[in-house]
């Protein structure tokens, strides 16, 4: 049995939670659209064709915000064509994916969709075949009241308010050679810098993301953040980081040594944020907006990225997930929070069918993948405060990293509701965990909920005719005595504890 204890203070914070971290990511690709949030027919269809099923499970879900329209289709992407009366708008060749966009899904139908799911959009330019010419012009469409072409095109597309989108992203992954007009550093640099200022030009309420990496292993990966920060940091609030995790070696201790990557990700990318900071004697301090990512390996091959013939909303990319890769989910997810002092918005790629949290078939059921769970655990509990954890536990070693600790925490204090969440992830394969928990500063406490994701199988999925074989179930070795919580964690568990004043 190992033994782990976590000291909190109520006083020592990290910083409060931004909860726009519970983002998710749909792009016209695949099944993403068209059969997965929007499918006219499909009995469970509302009249604008959006399916309440999918609407319920991404409200289960608890995004907040949901990054939209692409992804590498963004970068060939002309949003002319998908507004306005629906059969005026042209079919065309996707290039980043292969396939026909029929583009009757659109601009206002995205906001429709986000109305009815109660998130929040985050928009994309492209910055790939188009410039800051179409930015200014989207951005007019969008969000300008009225009384100029783009506003009062809108007006007359049936939508009188302005949308008010605040989150933009300054294109997608401009630095990868499968990019649709991939740009090197200085050129994208230039690009963003002026896009972001005539859009703020336009509305000056709005947030930008510049660019990053499209993951750690770039060749470019620094020197791109570095260049492209110097030229564009007075205009943009946000530098972008995308990650894909893999297990190719199926290999789950090393596997579990991807979330310390992903931790070194972020703060390599805020040292050099603050190296172009410092230069410029700044005190603005740039955010990180970790816009794509999650697990990513087993649908990855030539027939999961593109299908001949350039087919309308083909199957791709539709990674099924198991129980291991839950974890991966749960583990990241307590690495996001832990960074809440830089971290300021991510978005889990994708929400369905493709890379999707919940996974769909056509005139058929909808159902929720592995990782579905810890993502709506930690958005349903995870508010106010992060709290610095000092984490005394056993750790081991791979070839890769030396130090894999076995426990990975966050401690949450929300001082609203008194509610105290903690997210405990057990990495050891073996070994049962004997976790105490010191509250210092919070009072005594009662436990309000007490759950464990784990299954006797790494390999277990959640299918259609089996939809529920990994779900979180009641915690049955937890107790609570003043400030203090024990808990016996399972090997290899995601264990969610919330208490509150009691
Ligand atoms: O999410 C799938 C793809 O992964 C996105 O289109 C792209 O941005 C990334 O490479």
């Amino acid at each position: 049995m190992l033994t782990s204890q976590i000291v909190v203070d109520r006083e020592f914070v990290i910083a409060p939670l931004d909860r726009r971290v519970f983002g998710t990511f749909i792009e016209h690709m695949g099944r993403c659209v068209y059969g997965g949030i929007f499918e006219p027919g499909h009995p469970a269809a509302d009249v604008d064709g959006f399916r309440r099923d999918v609407l319920d499970l991404t409200r289960e879900l608890g995004a907040t915000i949901v990054r939209y329209p692409g992804g590498n289709f963004l970068s060939g992407y002309n949003w002319e064509d998908g507004v306005g009366p629906r059969d005026k708008r042209p079919r065309r060749l996707d290039l980043a994916w292969g396939s026909t966009e029929t583009n009757q899904f659109g601009t206002n139908e995205f906001i429709s969709w986000c109305k009815a799911a109660g998130v929040e959009p985050m928009f994309a330019v492209n910055l790939g075949t188009r410039g800051p010419d179409e930015a200014r012009h989207f951005i007019e469409y969008c969000n300008h009241p009225g009384g100029t072409q783009y506003s009062d095109l809108r007006r007359a597309h049936g939508f009188e308010a302005p949308h008010g989108i605040k989150l933009w992203c300054l294109g997608n992954e401009m630095d990868g050679p499968w990019q649709i007009c991939q740009k090197t550093a200085a050129e994208y640099g230039r690009v963003a810098q002026e896009s972001a200022k005539v859009m703020r030009w336009v509305d000056p309420g709005i947030e930008l993301t510049a660019c990053g990496s499209s993951h750690r292993n770039m060749p470019t990966y620094g020197h791109w953040e570095q260049e492209v920060l110097e030229r564009c940091f007075e205009q943009v609030d946000f530098i972008s980081l995308h990650q894909y995790f893999r297990n190719d070696a199926q290999d789950t201790r090393s596997y579990f040594g991807v979330i310390e990557d992903l931790d070194s990700f972020i703060r390599e990318v805020v040292a050099i944020a603050d190296s172009v900071a410092a230069k410029r004697r700044s005190p603005k301090r740039i955010m990180l907006s970790l816009d794509e990512w999650n697990v990513w390996y087993k649908a990855h091959g030539p027939a999961d990225l593109r299908k001949p013939g350039w087919p309308e909303a083909p199957r791709l990319i539709e990674e099924v997930y198991n129980f291991e890769d839950a974890l991966i989910v749960g583990g990241v997810l307590i690495t996001l929070m832990n960074h809440a002092d830089r971290l300021k918005a991510a978005c889990l790629a994708q929400l369905v069918n493709v890379i999707g949290a919940i996974m769909t078939e056509a005139g058929g059921p909808a159902w929720r993948q592995t990782i579905f769970h810890p993502f709506s655990q930690a958005a349903r509990s995870g508010h106010g405060d992060v709290l610095r954890t000092r984490v005394q536990t056993d750790s081991y070693a791979t070839a890769q990293h030396p130090q894999l600790d076995f426990l990975l925490a966050s401690v949450l204090h929300d001082a609203r509701t008194g509610r105290v969440a903690i997210f405990a992830l057990n990495r050891s394969i073996h070994d049962e965990m004997q976790l105490s928990v010191d509250l210092r500063g919070l009072g005594n406490r009662r436990i309000v909920s007490a759950t464990e994701l784990h299954h006797h199988d790494l390999q277990a999925e959640n299918t259609r005719s089996a939809p529920d074989t990994v779900k979180p179930s009641t915690h049955a070795a937890v107790s609570v005595s003043g400030n203090q919580l024990r808990a016996k964690l399972r090997p290899l568990s995601w264990n969610v504890f919330v208490t509150e004043p009691g």
